[in-house]
């Protein structure tokens, strides 16, 4: 069984071909294409310029993904293509491109969920065991997931304003690093302090309520995320007059915003005993929230099995997208279909 996946729901134009070998999922191709260098010159991706730059990519892409994979067409069993959630221009590109590749050909089509990706991006090496936490940082999303098996989730924390990516590239914005902002931030801190600025530890836990005996009730703790403030802290600690270092700033701001995510994920890890946690998402491709997760984890609780993705299947990419359609078809749970459309605001669950 060969599948190729499209991926185009933000700023990469990206392509992969995997092939079941021996019961397992073999990744042949991966090739994305960035347009980090396009956008940059604006601080930050433009819808119009990504769509246009998908058009232009999408066919070059696949054809190598087709071409470093030994295959082509023909030899195809199924595509699978991003629908959501993303940049509507974006997502229409390779959502047209796989239907109209599906039609012409004749190969099913199986429309997957971004969201999943970052997930299963786990699932190429590894066979998933669950039940499961998952912690998925990217630039538009941050949550933790509870999945008692394949494609079963349950949100149990998400951020209530800005996504830990989006923390990365407006920090990074704040001290004029450039973007995107998680990889310069992270470099920028290597010579910092992280110690020398204390920036919020966010905890979103309610007060505790009176019960009707009228005792006080401690809620359950929170693992709902908040980065909003921690921006708008470090905004007042450059405007403030003191004559902080850049690496400082950016290793302290650093550390804030892995502390608040390992918080809660320690609280998830408490609160549901998973036998595997995993870390996925742009974010997870931070060095630093790698090991430190890692840590903290195995002390927490030593028998959670702890995965996360090389660098390159964090950020966005379509073996991740690959691997859901891959284990959707093992487990009978892929629908394949050319009635469906880009859902720029598809969520999870
Ligand atoms: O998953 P992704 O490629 O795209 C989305 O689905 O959003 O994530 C992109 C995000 C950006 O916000 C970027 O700053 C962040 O991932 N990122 C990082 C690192 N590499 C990428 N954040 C922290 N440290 C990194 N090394
Ligand atoms: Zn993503």
């Amino acid at each position: 069984m060969k599948i190729l996946a499209i991926e185009s729901s933000c700023d990469e134009t990206a392509a992969a071909v995997i092939e079941e070998r021996a019961g397992k999922p073999l990744l042949l191709s991966n090739v994305v294409s960035s347009q980090i260098d396009i956008h940059k010159a604006y601080g930050g991706v433009v819808p119009e310029v990504a769509a246009r730059a998908h058009i232009e990519n999408v066919i070059p892409v696949v054809d190598e993904a087709l071409k470093e994979a030994g295959t082509n067409l023909a030899e195809l069993n199924y595509i699978g293509v991003t629908y959501g959630p993303g940049l509507v221009g974006s997502l229409v590109v390779g959502v047209e491109t796989a239907k109209a590749l599906g039609v012409a050909k004749n190969i099913p089509v199986i429309p997957i969920n971004h969201l999943e990706g970052h997930v299963y991006a786990n699932f190429l090496g590894a066979e998933p065991e669950f039940p499961l936490v998952a912690l998925l940082v990217s630039g538009g999303h941050t949550m933790l997931i509870h999945m008692k098996n394949h494609f079963e989730y349950e949100v149990i924390g998400h951020t209530k304003d800005d996504a830990a990516g989006e923390a990365f590239d407006k920090g990074a914005k704040i001290l004029e690093l450039g973007y995107p902002g998680g990889p310069i931030i992270s470099k920028v801190a290597e010579k910092g302090n992280e110690n020398k600025i204390k920036f919020p530890l966010v905890d979103l836990t309610p007060e505790p309520q009176r019960n009707k005996e009228g005792f006080l009730e401690q809620p359950e703790p929170s693992m709902d995320f908040s980065f909003s403030g921690l921006k708008t802290a470090l905004i007042n600690k450059v405007r403030g007059g003191e004559d902080y270092k850049k690496e400082d700033l950016a290793a302290s701001f650093q550390k804030a915003i892995i502390d608040n995510l390992v918080q809660n994920s320690l609280r998830a890890v408490k609160k549901y005993k998973p036998k595997t946690f995993i870390l996925s998402g742009g974010v997870a491709a931070n060095e630093l929230l790698r090991d430190t997760l890692k840590k903290r984890i195995s002390e927490c609780s030593p028998n959670t099995k702890y995965l996360i993705p090389e660098k390159l299947l964090c950020t966005d990419n379509a073996a991740m997208i690959a691997s859901v359609a891959y284990w959707r078809i093992k487990t009978g749970n892929a629908e394949t279909t050319l009635d469906f459309a880009a859902e720029p605001n598809l969520e999870i669950k």
